[in-house]
């Protein structure tokens, strides 16, 4: 094709360059709105980062007030704090319900002692503590290791630790009544030191 030197050539794009454009005043606006609603949006909905605080709640205490206030749905969750009170239960029977079997310390979790329908031995190993002997789920366990509180917890505390320990981790046994506990405190009251597993088989479950 021929050119026309005539005919003036068609405008052409300018040359795109390199360089830096300020960033636009709107942006910095909307990024500093954001974290302004971010940090509003954390404040009311993130529970004071407290793990135990979860949708739809925002506060522990809002937790707190949908806990069961009365039954054995409260008694489980008063039993779960005596059990995890530091150096309570939990030190040696563990979170999980399992014990430690290295260091001599039975499971909690399917255990016939703790699953008995009645409650008679159970209350009387909280009591007054375990030592020798002793078969749980099958396996062997012997040491003094099982302390007693007697005079640490009060019959309430002993009759919800026991209900928390009978339905947690799988375990389906009925709750403990607090006057449970006071017969058999009152009953036991002259017995010192720990009870020897041989011992309590010979106590019938129910007295
Ligand atoms: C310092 C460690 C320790 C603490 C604390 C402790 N236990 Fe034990 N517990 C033991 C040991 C050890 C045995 C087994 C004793 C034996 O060998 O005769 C045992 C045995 C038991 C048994 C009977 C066996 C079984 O596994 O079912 C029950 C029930 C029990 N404990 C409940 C509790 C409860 C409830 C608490 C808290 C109020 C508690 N224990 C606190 C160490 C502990």
């Amino acid at each position: 094709m021929k050119l026309d030197p005539n005919k003036s050539p068609a405008p052409q794009e300018p040359e795109p360059t390199t360089g830096s454009a300020p960033a636009p005043v709107w942006l910095f606006v909307l990024v500093a709105l954001l974290a302004f609603w971010g940090m509003g949006f954390l404040d009311s909905h993130g529970g004071g980062f407290d793990a135990r605080v979860y949708a739809p709640y925002n506060s522990a205490k809002e937790v707190e007030d949908e806990w069961p206030k009365s039954g054995a749905g409260a008694a489980f969750a008063r039993g779960e704090l005596v059990y995890r009170e530091v150096a309570r239960c939990i030190l040696c029977h563990q979170p999980t319900g399992l014990g430690s079997p290295g260091q001599q310390y039975p499971p909690l979790a399917k255990s016939e002692w703790v699953l008995a329908r009645e409650p008679g031995r159970v209350i009387r190993i909280v009591l007054n503590g375990l030592q020798g002997p002793i078969t749980v789920t099958g396996q062997q366990f012997n040491s003094n290791g099982m302390v007693p509180w007697r005079d640490t917890l009060t019959d309430q505390q002993i009759a919800d630790v026991l209900t928390y320990i009978r339905s947690e981790w799988g375990n389906n046994a009925p709750e403990v009544k607090p006057e449970q506990v006071k017969a058999i405190r009152d009953k036991t009251a002259g017995r010192p030191g720990q009870w020897l597993a041989d011992e309590l088989l010979k106590v019938l479950e129910t007295e």
